[in-house]
This record gives C-alpha cells, sequence and structure tokens, in this order.
C-alpha cells in the first residue's frame, strides 16, 4: 500500500510504500540508509545487505542525492525519538538517478540559493516556510468567512494609482492606453461593501519599489480587508482578533515545521489581546528617547520600527499618522485635521510592519479635495467618486503583507524566504 509519510503511525508493523526523493544517503558496507522526504514529511529507510537480492543492493548502491524513488518496507518506531518512525526496508524502485545537485551541504551565499530557488525550495527550512504561509493564508479565509467578509477578487491591470505614483509599474494597454499594476484592491473593494457589507481580497500586488531592504518585495501577496459602518477604532480590534486567530491556528498545526526552522514559540504563545496602541507622536517622543533622529512629522523608518517593536512582547498599534506621509483616501482626524485615522500594525521582534488601515474619507467634495492635493486625476477617480454619490457611509478596511506575516511568524529573516519564487529589484528569475 501507498502512504505519506506523515501517516507512518497508523502503519507501525505494516509494510508500505513510499514515493520520493533522497535528500541524503549514506552506506557503511552491508547497511544503506537513506533520508527521504515525499512532500508531507521527512524519514529515513534502512536497507541491509543480507536481506535483499545483489541486484536490488546494487540498485541501491546506484542511489545518488535528490534521485526519485519509491521504497518498501515496514515501519517501525525510531529506537530513541518518541513519534518519529522508520522503515526497515526491502525494496527501491527509481524513477530517476539525480545529476550531481547543485545545493550541497557546505553554507551558499543568499544569491546562489536565489539563483537555485527552484530546487532550493526542496530544502527542509523552506519546506517548513511554504507550509506555514499555506496554513496562514487558510487561517486568514477562515477567520474572513467567520466574521462576515465575502471574498471578492480585485482587478490586476488598473487605470489608477492608489498608494502613491511614484512606485507603479506601467505596460502598454493596446491604442496608445496605459495601465498599471494593482498596488492594492483596496478602491474596488470600497465599491464593493456596498454591495457586500464587508469584503476582502487575496491576490498578487505590485510595487516598483527600488528598495533593497528586507522587507521588500516588487510582487507581493496582500489581503484587503473593507468594511461598511467600521470606525478606526473597530478596524483596529478585527485586526487584532484576526492577527490572534493566525497565531493559534499555526501553534495548533505547524509544531513541525517551527522545530524545522527553529522558531522559539513562546515568543508566538505570548501574542495575545489586547495590542499596545500608541499615537505616532507617542512613538515619535519614545523613538528620541531612544537616540532616533526622528522629527514630529516624519513617517517612521525601517529602523525605527525596528527599534520600537523591539521594546514589545505584542504587535503594536501606531496610530495618526501625519496626513502628508499617509495615502490620500485616510479620513483625518476630526481633532486634528492634520493626522489621519490610520494605524499601522507593527510585528514585535524588529519585524515591524505587517498591516496598514485606516478609516477612508467618505465625503464627496473632501476626497476630491484631497486627490487633487495629492496630484493625482480626478478622472481615473470618476467611478471611485461616485461611491461618495450613491449611498457614502463610514467605512473602514486595511491591507496585510503575506510575506511579512510569514518572515515574522517564521522568525525568517528576510522576506525572500517568505515567497515561492521572489520578485526583488534585481531579480525576476527563476
Ligand atoms: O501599507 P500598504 O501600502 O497599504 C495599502 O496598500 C492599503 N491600500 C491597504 C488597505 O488599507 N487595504 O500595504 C499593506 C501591507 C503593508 O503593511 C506591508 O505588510 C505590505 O502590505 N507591503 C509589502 N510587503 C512586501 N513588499 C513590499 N514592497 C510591501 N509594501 C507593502
Ligand atoms: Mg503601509
Amino acid at each position: 500500500m501507498t502512504v505519506r509519510i506523515s501517516e507512518f503511525q497508523n502503519h507501525v508493523g505494516e509494510s508500505v510504500t513510499i514515493r520520493g526523493w533522497v535528500y541524503n544517503l549514506r552506506s557503511s558496507g552491508s547497511i544503506a540508509f537513506f533520508q527521504l522526504r515525499d512532500g508531507f514529511g521527512f524519514t529515513q529507510a534502512v536497507f541491509s545487505k543480507n536481506d535483499v537480492s545483489e541486484d536490488m543492493w546494487n540498485q541501491i548502491q546506484s542511489v545518488t542525492i535528490e534521485s526519485s524513488v519509491s521504497v518498501t518496507g515496514v515501519v517501525t518506531p525510531h529506537p530513541k525519538k518518541e513519534n518519529v518512525f522508520e522503515l526497515q526496508a526491502t525494496a527501491v524502485e527509481i524513477f530517476q538517478i539525480a545529476q550531481e545537485f547543485p545545493i550541497g551541504k557546505k553554507e551558499h551565499g543568499p544569491d546562489f540559493l536565489l539563483d537555485n530557488r527552484h530546487v532550493w525550495i526542496r530544502s527542509q527550512t523552506q519546506w517548513a516556510v511554504l507550509r506555514v504561509r499555506s496554513e496562514i493564508m487558510t487561517a486568514i479565509f477562515d477567520w474572513m468567512r467567520e466574521n462576515g467578509y465575502t471574498r471578492l477578487d480585485t482587478p490586476i491591470l488598473t487605470a489608477n494609482a492608489c498608494e502613491g505614483t511614484t512606485d507603479l509599474f506601467e505596460l502598454p494597454y493596446f491604442e496608445e492606453k496605459k495601465a498599471y499594476l494593482a498596488q492594492t484592491g483596496q478602491l474596488y473593494l470600497e465599491a464593493a461593501i456596498a454591495s457586500l457589507g464587508r469584503c476582502y481580497d487575496f491576490g498578487p500586488v505590485f510595487r516598483a519599489e527600488k528598495s533593497k531592504t528586507r522587507r521588500h518585495l516588487t510582487e507581493f501577496w496582500m489581503m484587503d480587508a473593507e468594511a461598511a459602518f467600521m470606525t478606526h477604532s473597530e478596524n483596529m480590534d478585527a485586526q487584532e482578533d484576526m492577527v490572534c486567530f493566525i497565531v493559534r491556528r499555526v501553534l495548533e498545526r505547524c509544531r513541525q515545521e517551527f522545530e524545522i526552522v527553529e522558531r522559539d514559540v513562546s515568543k508566538l504563545e505570548a501574542i495575545q489581546k489586547p495590542f499596545p496602541r500608541l499615537t505616532h507622536a507617542d512613538a515619535v517622543s519614545r523613538l528620541q528617547k531612544m537616540g532616533s533622529d526622528i522629527q514630529e512629522r516624519d513617517d517612521l523608518g525601517a529602523d525605527d520600527e525596528t527599534k520600537l517593536t523591539n521594546e514589545f512582547e505584542r504587535p503594536i498599534f501606531i496610530e495618526k499618522y501625519p496626513a502628508e506621509v499617509k495615502a490620500f483616501y485616510m479620513k483625518r482626524d476630526p481633532n486634528d485635521e492634520t493626522r489621519c485615522l490610520n494605524a499601522d500594525l507593527l510585528a514585535p521582534e524588529g519585524y515591524g510592519e505587517i498591516i496598514g488601515g485606516s478609516e477612508r474619507e467618505s465625503d464627496l467634495d473632501m476626497i476630491t479635495k484631497r486627490i487633487i492635493e495629492h496630484h493625482l486625476s480626478p478622472d481615473v477617480f470618476s467611478w471611485y467618486l461616485d461611491l461618495r454619490r450613491y449611498g457614502s457611509v463610514p467605512h473602514s478596511g486595511f491591507g496585510l503583507g503575506l510575506e511579512r506575516i510569514v518572515t515574522w511568524i517564521c522568525g525568517r529573516h528576510h522576506v525572500r524566504e517568505s515567497i515561492p519564487f521572489p520578485r526583488l529589484l534585481n531579480r525576476l528569475e527563476p
């Protein structure tokens, strides 16, 4: 019977077949060991020369690292480790003998690994990160569903900018028109709340950002959520609840993955409600005391976010940024018209921004004024302005960067390891 390695605990003492890849092997005279993975788990198969035919033994000896094989044997408990099983193997069938594998045991630099990303994703650490990524996505879908949000797919080809015009990818679009790759689906979600009440999208977005930091990709996955009648503070409540839900879910389901990436899970267990809420003004004065040269109305820089979040065990909200450093659609704070009713959610341990959100300006005249102030063209926003003409309501939303949250949860250094095939300033391949 063909089984998955992850199902071994149900087959102890039985003869089973697994299909996969030999990621390591060694042989000592009359015994051969294959380290095997099948996509679902990892195990060791042990062959004994005395138990197999000469032809079979020769086939075993011909296997190289990363060869694809099927192995048949009896599942036995590991002699020392609990809940770990091995295969006392009796037969191997070879799909393909691999050529010399480019990634070896020696340390490789990041560029070499990224050039070989198509085969690097086979490594245990990358396997674990990809699995956690998938689990986080599923958790987000579940949270959204439980909280009344309908999924809405927003277009990737758009005519207008949303998050500023400096980092737009532009492409020709028939008869001398121009299209841009979407930076966010937000504006379309704002249209759809008048149909669905609450909705979200989840897909790739694009930013032609010339930044080479550990937090920036040029193509990344964003989940945007939007809700009618939601206030700025309720918007933060929702994000807080969702992040706690995600963390609980991965703690339940991704223990093996966290062991592989050597994540200190006590740091994740500490993620509980409520998350501290600081105003931008508070954050600036704290940072100045810590030696930062940030000025009163500056955006937080990457270093500032790192400094600040190292001080906290939980994610923190920084609210009410100066309007001039944020997007045109944000509603202003009625108590200080120079600031927005917005918040960035920063992950602890130095990770920084994982979510950006705000209440939206819902007044027709005001939003028109903001569009002009931001040097955006009211023409391409005419459909968006209709939303303020026909049944405008107070509403709020937020956008979560998937790779940022995966990087934090997995305790990785750079976002490029949190997406299967990263697109960076200097990288379009593989
Ligand atoms: O803060 P941002 O730019 O917000 C928006 O786009 C809003 N329209 C979202 C909304 O309200 N619906 O981006 C949202 C999140 C950031 O908090 C960050 O996690 C991630 O997207 N992000 C990036 N991730 C990787 N690489 C980049 N270049 C990123 N830029 C933003
Ligand atoms: Mg942001």
